[in-house]
């Protein structure tokens, strides 16, 4: 980051700044309004953060009018046909993408750190069966600050380093868990001889009573769903991560934070709400009915997958996963699935109407995954936690960058108070 020049602000009543301007690698320069209140004793107002830089980051790139999403400089599509999911996250970890060597190591060393703590089982059993998995993978993640929490200084680089694989190895088998515990079936332990998404779905599928062979399809599409999630630079959980994070607390409870942010609907919940309202529209001919629910300002409806603070553009996540539906459902023999038709339908009549147009409301990450997701035989409920489960890459690298950032401070938004000013208290017998 450089400081190119500044920008002078005047105002009524004699107000004077000069705020320095900051030049990143790609997007738009910055001004850097830290010193605005001293000098002109105002804040700036900016709820939902819609115009506000809140850290420097060098891991995910997003061009939202362009719709381009770079993790490390890398091209999404290009990761998501060249690469796999543990070579993306190594590189979205540490800069760069890994030689062989580097590779083979990471991939050992998350392999070796999928199981979980045997007492960790007697958290799911607390729960009730149909609990959300969501619920349970909040309690489960926070819990873990328990079980790691005498030997995590999160000011030592080993210390977060450990936590990190410990994070990204065991996200896979907690929601696995997760899935098995609401359907009453034993838990079933990791294997390494499996891949990462292997073993996920070998851990969701498999019972003790036989030998379960993953689709090798399968798992290539699961690794490439996770690759697509896997950062997306300061969006809401991740925000919520760095400032639990930024606070100095263990790891395990800013995660935690991230998946709880992660789950309502306009954020990653989305991908259940798409098969949801899918479910609903039932046949093409009803797509005009929920078109213009959503287009009502009188009825909260709103198209799920469709929109994103960011892109005003096709998001490029969305048209990999629009194209890896057709291969997915063809190689499963679903080519005339119905969801997959009235979501191709919905998208078509959507783009071309006039109020989606306008406010650049296309397709995002969430309108086709979860199309995925249940072709191969996942239930809906698990569509979110998948999503935390690959994001817990995301989140952990952005915390290790916080973590390191010499201008890192505890996260702390001002407000502009519109409450009473300052009043004697009333004894009860004069309140009226
Ligand atoms: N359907 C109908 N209208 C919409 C939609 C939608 N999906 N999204 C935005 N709009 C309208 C909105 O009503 C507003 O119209 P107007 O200017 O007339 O008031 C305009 O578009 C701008 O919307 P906004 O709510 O100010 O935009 P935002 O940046 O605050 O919200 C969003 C972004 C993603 C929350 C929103 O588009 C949305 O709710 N989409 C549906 C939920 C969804 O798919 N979420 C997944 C997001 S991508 C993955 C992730 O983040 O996890």
């Amino acid at each position: 980051m450089s400081e190119t020049n500044s920008v002078r602000l005047t105002g009524p009543g004699g107000i004077e700044a000069e705020l320095p301007i900051h030049e990143g690698t790609l997007g738009p320069r910055v001004m850097d309004v830290r010193r605005l209140y001293a000098q002109t004793g105002m804040f700036t107002y900016d709820p939902g953060f819609t115009a506000t830089a809140s850290c420097r980051s060098s891991i995910t790139y997003i061009d939202g009018d362009a719709g381009i999403l770079l993790y490390r400089g890398y091209r999404i599509e290009e990761l998501a046909e060249k690469s796999d999911f543990l070579e993306t996250a190594y590189l979205i970890l540490y800069g760069d993408l890994p030689n062989g060597a580097q590779r083979l190591k990471f991939i050992h060393d998350i392999t070796y750190h999928t199981m979980l703590h045997e007492q960790v089982q007697f958290l799911f059993r607390g729960f009730r069966r149909d609990a959300h998995p969501m619920a349970l993978m909040i309690a489960v993640v926070g819990a873990l600050s328990a079980f790691y929490y005498e030997d995590l200084d999160v000011e030592d680089p080993h210390h977060r380093m450990v936590a990190t694989y410990r994070m990204i190895a065991k996200m896979p088998t907690i929601a696995a868990w997760a899935y098995k515990y609401s359907i009453g079936q034993p838990f079933v332990y990791p294997r390494n001889d499996l891949g990462y998404a292997e073993n996920f779905i070998h851990m969701m599928f498999a019972t003790p009573c036989e030998e379960y062979r993953v689709d090798p399809v399968l798992a290539k599409a699961l690794d490439r769903i996770f690759i697509l999630h896997a950062d997306h630079e300061q969006n809401a959980s991740t925000s919520t991560v760095r400032l639990v994070g930024s606070t100095g607390a263990s790891p395990y409870a800013a995660i935690a934070a991230g998946i709880a942010s992660l789950w309502g609907p306009a954020h990653g919940g989305a991908n259940e709400a798409v098969v949801l309202m899918l479910d609903e529209i039932g046949t093409v001919d009803r797509i005009p009915e929920f078109l213009a629910r959503a287009k009502d300002r009188n009825d909260p409806f709103r198209l799920m997958g469709f929109g994103h603070r960011v892109y005003k553009n096709y998001d490029p996540r969305a048209a990999v996963l629009k194209q890896s539906a057709d291969e997915v459902l063809a190689t499963l023999g679903q080519k005339n699935n119905p969801k997959l038709q009235i979501a191709k339908e919905l998208e078509k009549i959507a783009l071309e109407d006039e109020y989606f147009r306008e406010r650049k409301l296309f397709p995002n990450v969430d309108f086709y995954s979860g199309i995925i997701l249940e072709a191969m035989g996942i239930p809906t409920k698990m569509f979110t936690a998948i999503f935390a489960l690959a994001r817990t890459v995301g989140w952990i690298a952005q915390w290790n960058e916080m973590m390191l950032d010499p201008e890192q401070k505890i996260g702390r938004p001002r407000q502009l108070y519109v409450g009473p000013k300052e009043r004697p208290f009333v004894p009860l017998e004069q309140r009226p």
